[in-house]
This record gives structure tokens, C-alpha cells and sequence, in this order.
């Protein structure tokens, strides 16, 4: 489903690059869950954004389903990208000036769906999530834990086949950050294809495979 080969990524400093990533390559097949480990600082979050089609890689080939992603024109990148991509940013990412309803129908909006399914659809996941209290609430009037959930929640409105979450229960206490792995869980049973970014051994033991990330490559 997912190819990167030979992939880096630099910054260009006064004549000198920084290397964030150097050669990566692997293959995700569909329904894999897979964990991507690594210190702080190891490029994580830089792979995590290539991979979910944010981030252009320097150098290297990106295929998703046999079509080289960063070849494609922006707008079929973008199209790509939503259809198929649920994205759980670290820094969560919420749009300050849209509420927790609002945020969550984002992506749904995006992908063209009736209002009145969309209703149905944010009702239900607000319902799973149990943040029905905090719909009507912007992303400053909620607590780290609480912006976390709803990132999550708005990555999954859309059923996204592909699910790329960086550090998705960061923020969570253990009892959420639990439910959040079984659901990841059970989506993964259902088929949907899932790489974590984590530092916990027993989120990292929901997957199926892990990653090792040092200093921008693979170990
Ligand atoms: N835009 C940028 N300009 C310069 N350096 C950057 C940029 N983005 C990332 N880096 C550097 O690249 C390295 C990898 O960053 P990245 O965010 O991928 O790490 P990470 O493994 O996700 O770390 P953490 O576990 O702390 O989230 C870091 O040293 C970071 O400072
Ligand atoms: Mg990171």
C-alpha cells in the first residue's frame, strides 16, 4: 500500500545541509499496524508527516496504492490525502477559531458528505468519544487531554483507511490512553491500515511491527 524508498530530508543552512532523515525505505502493506519509535529528536515526527503527505521529502520516491505522491499535482495530492488519510498531529493542530463540532466536520466537509449525514456522523463520534458536553466549546477552552481527543476524533470522522498518529495519547491519562489503543485496536481488525509514533513499550505492543528511528535513520 505504502512504499518510501531512498528517502531523505534536509535543511539547507548556509551552504550546509542538516540531515533529518538519511535513506529510509519500507514497505506498509494494508491492515499492517506498525510503530515507529526513536529518542526525541530521531526525525519521528518528520517521517510521520511524509508519510501522511504534509512534508515533501528531499530526495526519494513516495508511492501510496502505485501512485508517486509527490509527483502528483498538489490538487490530486490533496484529494489523495483526504480521501484516504486520518491524521493525529502531535501538537494537535485544532483550528483556534472553529468549535469542537466544527473541527470534527472539517474533514467530512472535505470529503463532500450530505449535512445531513455529517450530523449524524459527528453525533456519533462525539457520542464515542464522550465530549458531547464540549461540542460547542473552541480549542482554548479545553484541556491538553481534551484538544488531544478531539485531534483524534477528527482524524477518525472520516474512516480513513489509513490511520498516521503521532503521539496520539501523549496527553491522555492512562485510562484514555488505553481506550484510544483498543480502538485503534479494533479499527485495525476491521482493516484499516495504522503507524503510530510512540515512546510507550505498551503502546508500541498494540502494533504489529516497529520502526527504529536514530539520529534520521533506520536502525
Ligand atoms: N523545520 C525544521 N527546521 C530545522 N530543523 C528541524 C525542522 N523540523 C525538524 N527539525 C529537526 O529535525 C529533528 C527531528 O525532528 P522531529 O520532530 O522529526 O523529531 P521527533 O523524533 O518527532 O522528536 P520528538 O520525540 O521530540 O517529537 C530535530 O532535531 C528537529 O530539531
Ligand atoms: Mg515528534
Amino acid at each position: 500500500m505504502i512504499q518510501l524508498k531512498n528517502i531523505y530530508k534536509w535543511i539547507s543552512t548556509g551552504g550546509n545541509r542538516t540531515f533529518l532523515l538519511k535513506d529510509i525505505n519500507f514497505t506498509i502493506k494494508e491492515g499492517e499496524f506498525i510503530s515507529i519509535m526513536g529518542p526525541s529528536g530521531s526525525g519521528k515526527s518528520t517521517l510521520l508527516h511524509i508519510l501522511g503527505m504534509i512534508d515533501e521529502p528531499s530526495e526519494g520516491e513516495y508511492l501510496f496504492e502505485d501512485q508517486s505522491v509527490f509527483k502528483l499535482k498538489e490538487k490530486q495530492r490533496s484529494a489523495l490525502y483526504k480521501q484516504h488519510i486520518g491524521f493525529v498531529f502531535q501538537a494537535y493542530h485544532l483550528i483556534d477559531e472553529l468549535t469542537v463540532y466544527e473541527n470534527i466536520e472539517t474533514p467530512l466537509i472535505y470529503q463532500d458528505m450530505k449535512s445531513s449525514e455529517r450530523k449524524s456522523v459527528v453525533a456519533d463520534i462525539l457520542d464515542r468519544f464522550q465530549i458531547v458536553g464540549k461540542k460547542d466549546l473552541f480549542p482554548n477552552q479545553l484541556s491538553g487531554g481534551q484538544q488531544q481527543l478531539v485531534g483524534i476524533a477528527r482524524a477518525l470522522a472520516a474512516n480513513p483507511k489509513v490511520i498516521l498518529a503521532d503521539e496520539p495519547t501523549g496527553n491522555l491519562n492512562s485510562k484514555q490512553a488505553e481506550e484510544i489503543m483498543e480502538l485503534f485496536k479494533t479499527l485495525n481488525q476491521q482493516g484499516v491500515t495504522i503507524v503510530q509514533v510512540t515512546h510507550s513499550e505498551k503502546n508500541a505492543a498494540y502494533g504489529s511491527r516497529i520502526i527504529n528511528l536514530l539520529d534520521g535513520r533506520i536502525e
